[in-house]
């Protein structure tokens, strides 16, 4: 079973939300978990002005996504910060040169899963992963989300990201918050999960 981990980040929060859903989906027996990253859309210029080349560089060594890896993936588990409530552009344009595999059908019945990050609590997290959600449906995907059995999204004690709609986390405003263990947590479950349902599937 192949799960493929799909995310655009810029300031480090997603990424690292992501490394953890890879340490989840690999924990299942048999599962092959690769993590590739969309094609940046900004100038080094405009990225540099946004503070975020520092970031950009520290990922210049994740694989830029294919087409034909999602094609080959039986799952795809996707990272988006939220930008107004919705993916990123990065990510939409990304998506946007999926039409080609839509007209072949190419990515019906998969598996397919979102985890989002925002820099305020409520600043669009559930939003985000449920608009997605739509594109998936499009392309014939089998959605699956965060369940309560993973508790740690009724936690009252401390700020945290997490909803039955995917893994988050919230990056403050000033972007220096990285994600609490809770919300690892979550994204290790979250990538537990699918690969455990793709397994199924997929056997
Ligand atoms: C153009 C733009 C729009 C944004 N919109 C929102 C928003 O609607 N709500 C919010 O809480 N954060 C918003 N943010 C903050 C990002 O979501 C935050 O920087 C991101 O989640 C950090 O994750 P990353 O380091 O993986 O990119 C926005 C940031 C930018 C640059």
């Amino acid at each position: 079973m192949k799960a493929l981990i799909v995310y655009y980040s810029m300031y480090g929060h997603i990424r690292r939300m992501a490394e953890a859903v890879k340490e989840g989906a690999g924990s299942v027996s048999g599962a092959d978990v690769r993590i590739c990253r969309v094609p940046e859309t900004l100038s080094e210029e405009v990225l540099i002005k946004m503070g975020a080349w520092e970031a950009q560089k520290a990922q210049g060594h994740v694989p830029v996504c294919t087409m034909e890896d999602l094609v080959s993936a039986d799952a795809i588990i996707f990272g988006t910060p939220t930008r107004f409530g919705n993916m990123c552009g990065q990510m939409r344009q990304f998506l946007d040169a999926t039409g080609g595999l839509w007209s072949k059908g190419s990515l019906v019945g998969k598996v397919g899963s979102v985890f989002t990050s925002s820099a305020t609590q409520h600043g669009g997290q559930e939003s985000t992963i449920l608009s997605f959600h739509t594109t998936l449906l499009h392309q014939g995907m089998i959605i699956v989300g965060l369940p309560y059995t993973f508790a740690g999204q009724t936690r009252m004690d401390e700020i945290t990201g997490g909803s039955p709609y995917g893994a988050s986390t919230i990056a403050g405003g000033d972007g220096k918050r990285m994600p609490s263990e809770n919300e690892l947590d979550a994204a290790r479950f979250q990538g537990r999960h699918v690969a455990e349902i793709a397994a199924k599937l997929f056997r």
